[in-house]
């Protein structure tokens, strides 16, 4: 199964990401966690990227299609894409990318909830430094106070999840991204999924959207 997430930020595309790519055992590539990494790491990569994530503005699309080129050569025939395309020109470019490795997409998710419950949510959010996992100290508590339940790392928050610039995000999700939904429905792969609900009930959802791929889980 190959799925392409999409959705505003805060939707919940990385925790339901998470749980899908252990469910099917797909790889996942979420672009927002490499290019924490990179900053983290304090990289060259990292260290461009950083000023426009800071922002709430997009990374230029050159980078991003180089760095998820590289991530999908590797990243065999079961993936998920969380936070990738979210322009037109990488949506193009991944086209091109799928072509040459003969792996099409299976389906498109696409998570919608209101705006208001997104900047709720982020502002609520913790994620760990070491595993990326996120938590939210409202709707998603660690059983351990600032600990991963997971890895045991700090948990931290994140600098563009201050309210002004995930309204900022929120409006480029609007301006540029939420196009894409209609560039795959004229395809036919887009699945709109209700994320307004706990994260089980949004991940049941999600699953019965791929009821019929299921079988193709990790192929
Ligand atoms: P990225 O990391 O991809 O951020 P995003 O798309 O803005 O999405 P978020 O991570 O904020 O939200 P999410 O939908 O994953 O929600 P989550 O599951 O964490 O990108 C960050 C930046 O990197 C971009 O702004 C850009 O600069 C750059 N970038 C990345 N990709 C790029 C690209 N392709 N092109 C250009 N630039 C790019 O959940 C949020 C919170 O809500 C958590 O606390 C969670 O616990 C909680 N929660 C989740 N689900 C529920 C629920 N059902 N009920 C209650 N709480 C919930």
């Amino acid at each position: 199964m190959r799925l392409v997430l999409l959705g505003p930020p805060g939707a919940g595309k990385g925790t339901q990401a998470h749980r899908l790519a252990d469910r099917y055992q797909l790889t996942l590539i979420a672009t927002g966690d490499i290019f924490r990494s990179h900053v983290a790491h304090n990289t060259e990569l990292g260290q461009e990227a950083r000023q426009y994530m800071d922002a709430g503005e997009l990374v230029p699309d050159d980078v991003v299609v180089r760095m998820v080129t590289g991530a999908l050569a590797e990243a065999g025939r079961g993936f998920i894409l969380d936070g990738f395309p979210r322009t037109r020109p990488q949506a193009e470019a991944l086209d091109r990318v799928l072509e040459d490795l003969a792996a099409p997409i299976s389906a498109v998710l696409v998570f919608e909830v209101d705006d208001e419950t997104t900047v709720k949510r982020l502002a609520g959010r913790r994620t760990c430094k070491r595993c990326q996992r996120t938590y939210n100290v409202e709707f998603n508590p660690p059983r351990q106070e600032g600990v991963c339940d997971v890895c045991g790392g700090d948990l931290g928050q994140r600098t563009d999840d201050e309210e002004a610039t995930v309204r900022h995000r929120l409006e480029l999700y609007h301006d540029v991204s939420q196009a894409l939904t209609t560039f795959y429905g004229q395809r036919g792969l887009v699945r709109v999924v209700d994320a307004d609900g706990t994260q089980d009930e949004v991940t049941e959802r999600a699953v019965a959207a791929l009821s019929d791929l299921a079988p193709a889980a990790g192929s």
